[in-house]
């Protein structure tokens, strides 16, 4: 075991810290609202998950707790009511929603100044044009927070990417490549991805496929980011199987413990700014 082990959870600590104090300064609090639609396992957990955290550092949240069955109309109704509320500083619309709704209408629909999660075309337009958007997807924020914690220098890096999803492998590519980066994103029908992997000097797993990637798959001395959150047999394990790289990375994030955390600080931190641009601060 060589690869030093990336604390997510501390560094995570740290900033919610940082975020409740801010906030004991404050005269009202920040205010989150999330909107979930129907009972999926994983989301409820999140949501839940959430709502502990934000309830921590003294910022409330307020959760609309729709019916699988809500119509498309009454949700879109009840962003603009959040839209236009002024008590409310960020709103979050958690995925996946049921599939009788368009999810893009919907996050189409959440005001960029209130989009926390970052997911509005506003929002992810401006990273795109590198430009500074009101806010960046929490997950690929933290990400690159826990990069920068032993990468001091990312120019002309190779990063490669596993998993295009538009909250995690998109946004990430763009903001590694706003800092220079060379950036691959690898998906189900990328060919040799291996020959891709074993060349990156940096190697984030987005894929949701529980021990993917082992030993033969990455570049000695190279750091690994593992967003993977899968359950198998009753224990959370990442997309990296960790025991099979630790001897040759320079650097990895544990499952749990590693990014997971850094996606709720992301959100808080996200919700604190959304206050202070809010009240011109
Ligand atoms: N589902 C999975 N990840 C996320 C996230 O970061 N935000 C929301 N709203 N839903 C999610």
């Amino acid at each position: 075991m060589t690869a030093k082990i990336i604390d997510g959870r501390a560094i995570a600590t740290q900033i919610r810290t940082d975020l409740q104090q801010k906030i004991l300064l404050l005269s009202t609090k920040p205010k989150l609202a999330i909107i979930l639609v129907g009972n999926d396992d994983s989301s409820l957990i999140y949501v839940r998950n959430k709502q502990k955290a934000a309830a921590q550092i003294g910022m409330k949240t307020q959760l609309y707790h729709l019916e699988e069955n809500t119509k498309e109309t009454d949700l879109l109704q009840l962003i603009r009511q959040c839209n236009d509320d002024s008590s409310v500083n960020g709103i979050i619309v958690q995925l996946p929603l049921p599939e009788h709704i368009n999810t893009n209408r919907v996050i189409n629909a959440i005001s960029p100044l209130k989009d926390v999660d970052g997911f509005n075309p506003y929002n992810t337009g401006m990273l795109q044009n590198n430009e500074k958007p009101y806010f960046i997807a929490a997950t690929p924020l933290g990400i690159m927070t826990l990069i920068e914690s032993v990468c001091s220098d990312l120019c002309g890096k190779n990063v490669v990417i596993i998993g295009a999803s538009l909250i995690v492998g998109r946004p990430l590519a763009t903001l590694l490549l706003n800092q220079e980066c060379t950036v691959t994103i690898t998906h189900i029908h990328t060919r040799d991805i291996k020959e891709l992997t074993r060349k990156a000097d940096i190697l984030v797993a987005a894929c949701g496929v529980a021990g993917l990637v082992k030993n033969d798959w990455i570049k000695t001395d190279s750091i690994l980011i593992d967003v993977g959150i899968n359950r198998e047999k009753g224990k959370i394990c990442g997309d990296i199987d960790f025991e099979s790289v630790a001897a040759s990375a320079a650097a990895i994030t544990p499952v749990p413990g590693g990014v997971g955390p850094m996606t709720i600080a992301m959100l808080l931190q996200n919700t604190v700014d959304a206050y202070f641009l809010q009240h011109n601060l």
